[in-house]
């Protein structure tokens, strides 16, 4: 299957923990297809919470959405989004490479390591 790279949006995407934490304040991101994002940030800012909102670990807050192109996928659970989603350190293969790491989900689900984009420049 060809994957053709979507855009994703979060609009008005706030993150409250059940303990009263609020992770995110309301936040609105367009990511261009085929873009790279690097987010920065220290240590609790709520890096790790947008990935999870993103990937469809967590559910942003009221009033919160996240479309994946035109699709609004703020209730798709995890399984349907095809998101894949690189954890930090303890969830690594030790022997593989990065690449490898991020190939391992495309492997897994039947989709050719061919299809991962190539390093440029
Ligand atoms: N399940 C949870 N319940 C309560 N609070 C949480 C939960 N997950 C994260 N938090 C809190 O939400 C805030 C954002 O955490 P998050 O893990 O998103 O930060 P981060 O930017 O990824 O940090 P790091 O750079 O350390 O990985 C922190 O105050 C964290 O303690
Ligand atoms: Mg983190």
């Amino acid at each position: 299957m060809t994957a053709t790279p979507l855009g994703i949006r979060l609009e008005h995407c706030g993150k409250h923990f059940p303990d009263g934490t609020q992770a995110l304040t309301p936040l609105d991101l367009a990511i261009h297809p085929g873009e790279t994002l690097v987010l920065l940030g220290p240590s609790g800012c709520g890096k790790t919470t947008m990935l999870r909102l993103i990937a469809g670990l967590e559910r942003p807050d009221a009033g919160g959405r996240i479309l994946f192109g035109a699709r609004d996928v703020t209730a798709l659970p995890i399984e349907k989004r095809r998101v894949g989603m690189v954890f930090q350190s303890y969830a690594l293969f030790p022997n593989m490479s990065v690449r490898g790491n991020i190939e391992y989900g495309l492997r897994v689900r039947g989709d050719a390591p061919a299809q991962t984009p190539r390093q440029r420049g």
